[in-house]
């Protein structure tokens, strides 16, 4: 006998399902909660978008993010500022990381526990979460809540930075995320919208997305869209050994896994690019997986 076994093996699909469905019963209750206290002052808000940023890309992320839904908006403050350029933000990260110091922030204004979501939003330091935000999970407490990261990098960390919160906040429940490269900021309005969408925070519709198949051999033009994207990035993201690809209304993904060198038989990381079908479009590179 022959069954198909598909629907029940596709556990990560149905997972996402349940959450997408959660998502929207939260969204729902958090509605009907605005409902209830519209005859108050002061309607409760469930929304809160909580940001660290140093050099105001993280800070571009949360505007967009309180443009397109209804949400209270606060900034981390260090009490001793990394106000210095980025070789000193990264020396005295690294004295801090030696000594095992996180920096001191300002207290936190919002009364957190009166909002069901928080949108966590963050620069990358270090593969991870700025060390603000340690500070932050430090003093308030966001046991039961719905975190929703957000980032911005250089190439990238918006999936370590995710598995580092689940680590430390055991009891929160923490969605998918979103994350843009500082480069690709003028791409914000149109990935974040397809983000809040896509995740149920916001209505509307969006393009079905097929997943990458498997990983193919390299072609020439491969290669060439690799190096068009990579090669002026001033970190070295490696040598590409296998190429998957989709395609979506507006251009073409690749999916590239990359090694430290030719000969190399480890994966170094998984780099995502994308060109677009737009007249003299240049692949840039979405994202790097370490
Ligand atoms: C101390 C430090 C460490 C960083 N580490 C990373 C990193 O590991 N990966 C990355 O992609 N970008 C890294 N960056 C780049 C920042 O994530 C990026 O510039 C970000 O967009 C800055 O956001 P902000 O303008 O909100 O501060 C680092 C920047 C600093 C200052």
């Amino acid at each position: 006998m022959c069954y198909d076994l598909k629907p029940y093996i596709n556990i990560h699909r149905m997972k996402k399902i349940f959450v997408s469905i959660l998502t929207c019963l939260l969204m729902v209750a958090c509605g009907s909660k605005e409902k209830e206290n519209a005859n108050n002052d002061k309607p409760q808000k469930t929304v809160l978008i909580l940001f660290y940023s140093q050099t105001g890309a993280t800070a571009s992320v949360a505007n967009q993010i309180k443009s397109c839904m209804d949400a209270d908006v606060e900034e981390i403050i260090c009490e001793n500022p990394y106000a210095g350029n980025f070789e000193e933000t990264i020396e005295r990260c690294k004295k801090e990381r030696e000594k095992g110091e996180i920096p001191a922030i300002k207290p936190i204004k919002s009364k957190v526990q009166e909002y069901d979501i928080i949108f966590l939003g963050y620069p990358i330091w270090f593969g991870t979460y700025a060390s603000p935000i340690a500070s932050l999970l430090d003093k308030v407490n966001l046991t039961g809540k719905m975190i929703v990261p957000f980032c911005t990098f250089g190439s990238g960390g918006l999936e370590s930075s995710i598995e580092d919160l689940k680590t430390q906040l055991p009891n929160s429940i923490i969605m998918d995320g979103f994350g843009i490269r500082n480069a690709r900021l003028k791409y914000l309005t149109e990935e974040l919208d397809d983000f809040l969408k896509r995740n149920g925070y916001m209505q509307g519709k969006v393009e079905e997305q097929t997943d990458f198949k498997v990983q193919d051999e390299l072609s020439e033009s491969d290669k060439e869209v690799f190096h068009q994207a990579c090669d002026n990035y001033p970190f070295p993201l490696g040598t590409p050994s296998s190429v998957s690809k989709r395609y979506t209304s507006k251009g073409t993904e690749f999916r590239f896994i990359t090694r430290n060198s030719p000969d190399d038989v480890s994966a170094k990381s998984t780099v995502y690019v994308e060109l677009r079908n737009e007249k003299d479009a240049k692949a840039e590179f979405t994202k790097v997986v370490r």
